[in-house]
């Protein structure tokens, strides 16, 4: 008998927008469903991508590179973590993938948006989440939720107008997208943004 493919699901959101808060609730209500849930990130998600992350994140270097290093991570998170979690059955929950690169590296850096397409369709040609969650706020509430008491990492550091073009990306991309991205206002309180990812994820079957 063949087992029914898992569900792919991404959260996204300039930083400071709150995704990893929720992050953690919509874990709980799948796994609550009685399905194996496999939790993952990006840049990151593997020993090596992990590796990768750090220089991403902390290490100067020509944005083509920057596209090139978050595709190597992502092609070893498909490869090790999530093909085989779905091929089995499992869901996987990711913190960001592909659309995170379209916001940052095209939006926030400006890199051709069809250089990013085009290592997309290399990466991962057949696979797109089935459900993608868009933390959506204003940049000044963005900035005002960033840890201030913490070392920012290179991405976090940018200027207002970096953030301003990620978000414009990431709801250019969410419009044309529509069947696969749910945009949720993350200037609501917590508790009324968990009500609408109840029915969000409850929905998905
Ligand atoms: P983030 O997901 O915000 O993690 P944390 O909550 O630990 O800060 O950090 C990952 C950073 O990597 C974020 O600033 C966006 C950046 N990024 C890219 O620039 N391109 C990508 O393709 C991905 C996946 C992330």
């Amino acid at each position: 008998m063949t087992v029914p493919r898992g569900k792919f699901i991404t959260f996204e959101g300039i930083d400071g927008a709150g995704k990893s808060t929720h992050i953690g609730y919509c874990a709980d209500l799948i796994a609550g469903r009685g399905i194996e849930l496999v939790s993952s990130r990006e840049p990151g998600g593997t020993p090596l991508g992990e590796k990768l992350r750090e220089l991403v994140l902390h290490e100067p270097m020509h944005l083509e590179t920057e596209a090139l290093l978050v595709f190597a991570s992502r092609r070893e998170h498909i490869a090790q973590v999530i093909e085989p979690a779905l091929a089995r059955g499992a869901w996987v929950i990711s913190d960001r993938f592909t659309d995170a690169s379209f916001a940052y590296q095209g939006g926030g850096r400006g890199l051709d948006l069809i250089k990013i397409d085009t290592l997309a369709n290399w990466v991962h040609p057949e696979l797109w989440p089935d459900l993608t969650i868009l933390f959506d706020v204003p940049l000044e509430v963005a900035r005002a939720r960033l840890d201030a008491t913490r070392q920012l990492d290179k991405f976090e550091q940018e200027k207002a107008d970096f953030f301003l073009a990620a978000r414009n990306e990431y709801l250019r991309r969410a419009a044309q997208y529509p069947e696969r991205f749910r945009v949720i206002d993350s200037t609501q309180t917590i508790d009324a943004i968990r009500l609408q990812l109840a029915g969000i994820v409850g929905r998905l079957t």
